[in-house]
């Protein structure tokens, strides 16, 4: 044993009693059931250097070939001494394994579902159909197994998978239910960078766990334990060498501001879809929740060395998550700089990598004269992070049955953000890597500049993306976009598209005496749309679509006769859908003034 293990052992010793008085003073009447939780690490905050990082963190096994079977079941996992943590795991006890895969490969997939509920698996950050995007339309039934294949198309990357369960995503991840997914290409194989698994390249899942005192896990949004691959209490020895960390934020809520306790600079290599066009030299990085980052630790001259990776939360806002004050609830981690793991730099490897190249890879970001159109997209809703405000996008919460968009194949879109809730928020669109064209009009900081799947908005910011959305149309499995905060999610942050390969495409998809009738068509300055009975019943949503699937209209109704104004519409083909219940109806009308 070390010097420093020992000495880790004492400092260890020592916070705990500190701990158990400042848990003490932390715990409000929420937490009164399970106050003096030993084990519930790092309530050390700032206030507090005597953080002890005594476990090494857990680098997670990995799967590579084409076939890829992954088995989802409750589990029981010990994150402290003798402490038995009821869990979900995939092929083990928590969190599942590093799936490795090339581009170009044709993977086959079998997830069997071996819990006692219905789960989703979704390939966050990978462009796959949308029957294989695992949201929350393709559910694994208990005791079922969900097979499917896809191409890798995308080029080498760090992206993850997790459950998509409608309104459950939340819990099934804070069990356990996560995993890295990276993608090898043979441009990113040509570089000069680490990438040995687990030896000078490391996969770090970040995440924040609360504990009762009897073990069990204490669901909230903003937890107060920091776990990387599950491991409580860290440390990772790193080789003195140039080291590759690949940081995924798989929080529910937590959002990290990292940098390292000596306040050494870092290269920021790559963000969510890939490789940036040079590294970005920077002692401070944004990881918001579903983000990646893969950042280069240039440690030639470090050997013998003790640092922290940290999150400098004070520097957040209340409305951030992870600030301090009453949107974030009390967790002893909000607003306070706090450590997340150690790094004890140790002796390099045979042939280590120590330089960091000045150029990565070529970047072409998609240009706004390009776009097809533009969509406008609010985000809506006052509360707390960690409640079940009604936040949404366009003032519609999400509804299983609706799609909000419907977007045709090889568009290029712009679609702008705006935040008029009181909270900032980590958004993901899915099936697509977009390209962040502007933050409040300005361009993006640079280790922004690459393809990305989530950003983070602040209330009151306009952001601007661009996105192509070729290769996969269904005209009934949607995509989903959301807030990537699980518990705004799972309580209705969330919206899905289509993408079609034409309007025109879209084919009416119910018994003929069964559809809405549409007269006159083609329209001159209105249009009548008379709806059978059995859609009266409810409430049926009326949206109309031009070619590019630009909505036009909408309406809620349950008026039998509706009449549409189409003086403003341009001449073309229009599609309208109407949806009531589970049903839904597309109809064509060409208007021609
Ligand atoms: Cu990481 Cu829609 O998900
Ligand atoms: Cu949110």
């Amino acid at each position: 044993m070390s010097w420093r293990r020992k000495n880790n052992a004492f400092l260890c010793l020592l916070s705990q009693i500190i701990r158990i008085g400042i848990t003490y003073l932390y715990r409000d009447h929420k937490h009164t059931m399970r106050t003096f939780t030993l084990f519930s690490s790092l309530l050390l905050s700032a206030a507090l250097t005597a953080q002890s990082f005594y476990n090494p963190v857990t680098i997670p096994p990995t799967l590579s070939g084409t076939t890829f079977n992954l088995n989802v079941a409750p589990a029981v996992h010990q994150f402290f001494n003798s402490v038995n943590t009821p869990t979900y795991g995939i092929n083990g006890t928590y969190l599942g394994p590093t799936l490795l895969m090339n581009q170009g490969d044709s993977v086959a997939i079998n997830v069997s579902n071996n819990l006692n509920e219905t789960t989703t698996m979704h390939w966050h950050g990978m462009h796959v159909p949308a029957w294989t995007d695992g949201g929350p339309h393709t559910e694994i039934p208990a005791g079922t197994t969900w097979q499917i294949g896809y191409k890798v198309m995308n080029p080498a990357s760090t992206n993850w998978y997790h459950p998509h369960t409608h309104m459950s995503t939340g819990n099934q991840v804070y069990m356990g239910l996560a995993g890295m997914l990276i993608v090898k290409d043979t441009v990113e194989a040509q570089l000069n960078l680490p990438r040995t698994y687990g030896t000078d390249d490391f996969p770090l899942v970040l995440q924040d766990r609360s504990f009762n005192s009897n073990g069990t896990f204490f669901i909230e949004g903003l937890a107060d334990s920091m776990l990387v691959n599950g491991t409580p209490h860290a440390y990772l020895d790193c080789p003195a060498q140039v080291v590759r960390l690949r940081l995924l934020n798989g929080s529910n809520v937590r959002t990290y501001n990292i940098g390292f306790s000596d306040n050494r600079s870092f290269y920021v290599i790559a963000s969510d879809g890939g490789l940036l066009a040079q590294p970005y030299l920077t002692n401070r990085l944004l990881i918001t929740n579903g983000e990646r980052y893969e950042i280069l630790l240039d440690l030639t001259n470090s050997q013998g060395n003790t640092f922290n990776l940290m999150s400098y939360a004070s520097q957040f806002a209340g409305n951030e998550p992870g600030g301090s004050g009453m949107m974030n609830g009390n967790s002893p981690l909000n607003g306070v700089d706090f450590g997340i793991m150690q790094l004890n730099v140790v002796a390099p490897t045979g042939s280590p990598v120590t330089q960091v190249p000045a150029t990565l890879i070529a970047v072409n970001p998609l240009q706004a004269a390009n776009a097809n159109l533009t969509r406008y997209k609010s985000i809506d809703g006052m509360g707390m992070f960690t409640n079940m405000a009604n936040f949404s996008f366009n003032n519609t919460p999400f509804n299983m049955m609706f799609i909000n968009d419907t977007i045709v194949l090889n568009n290029t879109e712009i679609w702008q953000f705006t935040n008029n809730s009181n909270l900032a928020h980590p958004i993901h669109i899915h099936d697509i890597e977009f390209y962040v064209l502007s933050r409040n009009g300005n361009a993006p900081p640079a280790y922004e500049g690459g393809l990305k799947d989530v950003f983070y908005i602040k209330p009151n910011d306009v952001v601007r993306v661009i996105a192509k959305f070729e290769d996969f149309a269904d005209d009934t499995v949607p995509y989903m976009y959301h807030c990537h905060n699980l518990m705004h999610e799972d309580n209705g942050m969330m919206a899905q598209f289509i993408v079609v390969s034409s309007m025109n495409s879209i084919d009416n998809n119910t018994a003929e005496d069964l559809q809405p009738v549409i007269f006159p068509n083609p329209a001159g300055d209105f249009v009548n749309l008379q709806l059978p009975d059995v859609i009266i019943q409810n409430t049926a949503e009326i949206v109309v679509t031009d070619n590019l699937g630009r909505l036009v209209y909408f309406s809620a109704t349950t008026d039998k006769q509706v009449q549409l104004k189409t003086t403003g519409w341009n001449n073309g083909l229009y599609t309208i859908t109407v949806r009531s219940g589970a049903m839904l109806w597309h109809s064509k009308l060409l208007v021609n003034h």
